[in-house]
């Protein structure tokens, strides 16, 4: 009787269940394990992102429209009361940008982070994001799988956090090479940065997540970022830094473009026609949005003619004040239309509404594994005389390691690209921002170690012999531990950040402390961590040096493989290592003496110190980088493109066709390694270019004894000059050198081709 009871209650169920599910549930849009029917008619995902974002502007009102082209405010930092009054940050993921969705439309809200060198500030939310090697070490790899992985892992953590937009791809031009946030971006060559941006962000949108490059364009030094003005001739522009951005907007499909927030030419880069409408969204066909940089936007209407789609962190000129110029006709609602449009099509198309972020915790040990293949392949071995490296683990018996804080810890880059460490700072009240710098002022003086050992792991490769560590504070005490040592180790660093620019100088005692050390011990090693190029007047004191930029989290694990050989680098320098600053274009980073820096300004509509703008003449022009010390005739201290291995190659066999390169690498020594091979062009003097230009190379892998035939394909365009008047490329007749070899200035072969 309790059984039939049972069943029949049973029974009842399941029919109340069917019912539910047939009828109400999709009325309700909820409660069944079934994918929903589509609600509305832009949930349908067989239709194109255009066309859905049409479909669903169709029913939004104005202000709905205004809300989606600005921020809700940033938690810390100044929000209208209008906006603080609304509540909506609460829902915010809490990272340095939120858009809020529009529920009733199925739109998702934008939560964005910054994440150049892996996901920003997560600590503050419990949360943990594997901090990487710096950009430049991996764009050192020259390896664009790897460029593609390091953006896939950042994407993944990204989602698992709760983003659903990146705030990464950094690529402005290593032009002045004391930027203090050349860490954060990829070198000084066009074809390379801009071909590695593309990969990392290919691999951050492929995880379902809008990607971002930035900061567009020329702010290629953070003296006077918010007020200076960049001063350059369209030619100019449009083959170095643009260059960059053309190859990343184009092979990426990026989803938003940051303006920076320096000037260009006079107007803002945020309010700037030229490189907005003119240059990005009509020569090169960008379809996603322009987000400005946080507190980038410096007015309504100029800045949404000139082609800006949404502010940021706030709204001062993009909330209200943007719907009045849109009532009153001083900004066209066709022009509303098109920012908004850009943004949702720009949602369908990555994804984030059909498939949300679900957190989940991050693959913290899949990460580390990556975060150590990075810096192993991204370090740059640049000089080992007499076979110093590697060391032989079986024969070690005593080293010295000196410097650097090496007994905790690695150095990272500062600023809004920070990734916390795991744990805390390894390194107790560590200085780093100079005071008065808007680095020391929003993010404090503080630089940031990973806890990643190189003591430790240095000692885990000899577990017998006896490896001792002196701080380097005490020149003679380093120097005594130097001398009773086989060998030493000596960690210099020198720390960057964003908001402030560095000279080319060791800070502290570090160079003295080389040379101490070395004129104690002939077999001394010294490890670079620095967030760009770095002069070393002890280079001929030394036997070795690696450049080992900023590391991540498992830099002291990549080193001491590196150290002992268990990696063979292969890495290559993306940037010009000068002798001094006397070498470079400016003696001193441009507007040093002429500028006062604003103190916050991000979000804040008023600055409370009013700085000095300053125009930057850039006279170096085309000539960035190495083409700098190519046209000059400056002998660098490290070549761009420079880099050694444990085994050595062999160049032979090249043909050369307009349109293609062929030639043979050979592993010339007794052990398996991989040779950046690289193609420059010299274009015909009637062009008045630089003598070269990286066009192509290849990550040539081979073991010992081994050759294989590269052959690599000329893109058209990156052999042309950029002529202004008929504003098109332009391939120039004429006599075409062709340049290969394993750095910018260890050409092996070369031979002329002829454009008709
Ligand atoms: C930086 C951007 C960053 C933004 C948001 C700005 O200070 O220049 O790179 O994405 O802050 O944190």
């Amino acid at each position: 009787m309790k059984t039939h009871n049972a069943i029949g209650q049973m029974a009842l169920l399941a029919v109340l269940c069917v019912l539910f599910a047939v009828i109400l549930a999709p009325l309700l849009g909820q409660g069944s394990s079934q994918p929903p029917t589509p609600a509305h008619p832009w949930m349908d995902r067989s239709l194109s992102p255009d066309r859905r974002a049409d479909l669903v502007m169709e029913q939004m009102t104005l202000d709905e429209k205004i809300g989606l082209v600005h921020g809700a405010g940033l938690v810390g930092f100044e929000t209208t009361p209008e906006e603080a009054a609304t509540g909506v940050l609460a829902r915010s993921n809490g990272g340095a940008g939120f858009v809020p969705g529009i529920p009733r439309l199925g739109l998702p809200d934008l939560n964005m982070a910054d994440s150049a060198v892996g996901v920003a500030r997560s600590g503050a939310h419990g949360r943990y994001s594997t901090p990487l090697p710096s950009t430049l070490a991996e764009a050192a790899s020259w390896d664009l799988r790897l460029a593609h992985d390091y953006g896939a892992l950042i994407g993944r953590e990204l989602r698992d956090q709760g983003y659903n937009m990146a705030l990464g791809g950094g690529v402005n031009l290593t032009r002045e090479p004391r930027n203090g946030r050349n860490f954060e971006y990829q070198g000084e060559d066009p074809i390379l940065a801009g071909r590695m941006v593309a990969q990392l962000i290919q691999g951050v949108q492929e995880q379902g997540v809008i990607g971002d490059i930035k900061h567009y364009a020329f702010n290629d030094q953070e003296t006077g970022r918010h007020v200076a003005s960049v001063n350059l001739d369209r030619r100019v522009m449009r083959e170095t830094d643009l260059l960059a951005f053309e190859i990343g907007v184009k092979e990426s499909n990026v989803g938003a473009v940051m303006c920076s927030y320096n000037r260009i030419n006079g107007d803002y880069a945020c309010e700037n026609s030229y490189t907005l409408n003119e240059v990005l969204k009509k020569a090169w066909g960008f379809k996603g949005f322009v987000i400005s940089d946080w507190g980038g936007t410096h007015s309504t209407v100029k800045a949404a003619l000139a082609g800006l789609d949404q502010e940021q962190p706030g709204s001062v000129h993009f909330g209200d004040a943007l719907k009045k110029a849109v009532e009153a006709g001083a900004v066209p609602a066709a022009r509303l239309n098109d920012m908004v449009h850009r943004i949702l099509r720009t949602e369908f198309a990555a994804g984030i509404v059909d498939n949300p972020p679900v957190p989940r915790v991050v693959d913290v040990f899949g990460g580390l594994e990556m975060a150590q293949r990075f810096a192993e392949q991204g370090t740059v071995l640049l000089k080992n005389a007499n076979g110093q490296l590697p060391l032989d683990a079986g024969r070690v018996k005593s080293l010295a390691v000196i410097g650097s804080h090496a007994d905790v810890g690695v150095i990272s880059g500062g600023g809004s690209g920070q990734v916390d460490p795991p744990g805390g700072n390894a390194v107790a009240n560590a200085q780093g921002n100079t005071p008065g710098t808007e680095a020391d002022a929003i993010w404090g003086p503080g630089a940031v170690w990973h806890p990643s050992s190189p003591l430790k792991a240095i000692r885990a490769k000899v577990p017998k012999a006896q490896v001792e560590f002196a701080d380097g504070a005490d020149l003679s005490a380093a120097a005594a531990l130097a001398r009773r040592s086989a060998a030493a180790i000596v960690f210099v660093h020198q720390p960057s950040s964003e908001g402030r620019d560095l000279s080319l100088s060791l800070p502290g005692n570090q160079d003295q402390l080389v040379s101490a050390v070395a004129a104690a011990n002939p077999r001394t090693i010294v490890v670079v961590e620095s967030g760009g190029p770095v002069a070393m007047p002890w280079i001929g004191e030394v036997n070795a040096v690696l450049e080992a930029w900023f590391p991540g989290i498992r830099g002291g694990e990549a080193l001491a493989a590196i150290l002992f050989g268990d990696v063979n680098p292969s890495a290559k320098l993306p940037v010009t290592f000068a002798k001094s600053e006397a070498d470079l274009p400016h003696p001193r980073v441009p507007g040093t003496d002429a500028q006062e820096f604003a103190s916050i300004d991000i979000g804040a509509t008023q600055p409370t110190r009013q700085p000095i703008p300053f125009d930057i003449h850039y006279s170096e022009g085309l000539k960035v980088g190495y083409k700098w010390f190519d046209a000059e005739d400056k002998q660098p201290l490290f070549a761009f493109g420079h880099g050694l291995s444990y085994t050595t190659f062999a160049y032979s066999g090249l043909q050369a066709t307009p349109k293609e390169v062929t030639f043979a690498v050979k592993n010339t020594g007794s052990r398996a390694g991989a040779e950046i091979a690289q193609v420059y062009v010299g274009l015909p003097a009637s062009t008045h270019e630089p003598p070269q230009r990286l066009v192509a190379w290849d990550k040539v892998r081979l073991a010992a004894g081994e050759s294989k035939r590269v052959s690599l394909k000329l893109d058209p365009q990156l052999l042309s000059i950029f002529d202004v008047e008929k504003n098109a490329w332009d391939l120039v007749p004429g006599s075409y050198k062709v340049l290969v070899g394993g750095s910018s200035r260890a050409i092996a072969l070369s031979a002329s081709v002829q454009i008709p």
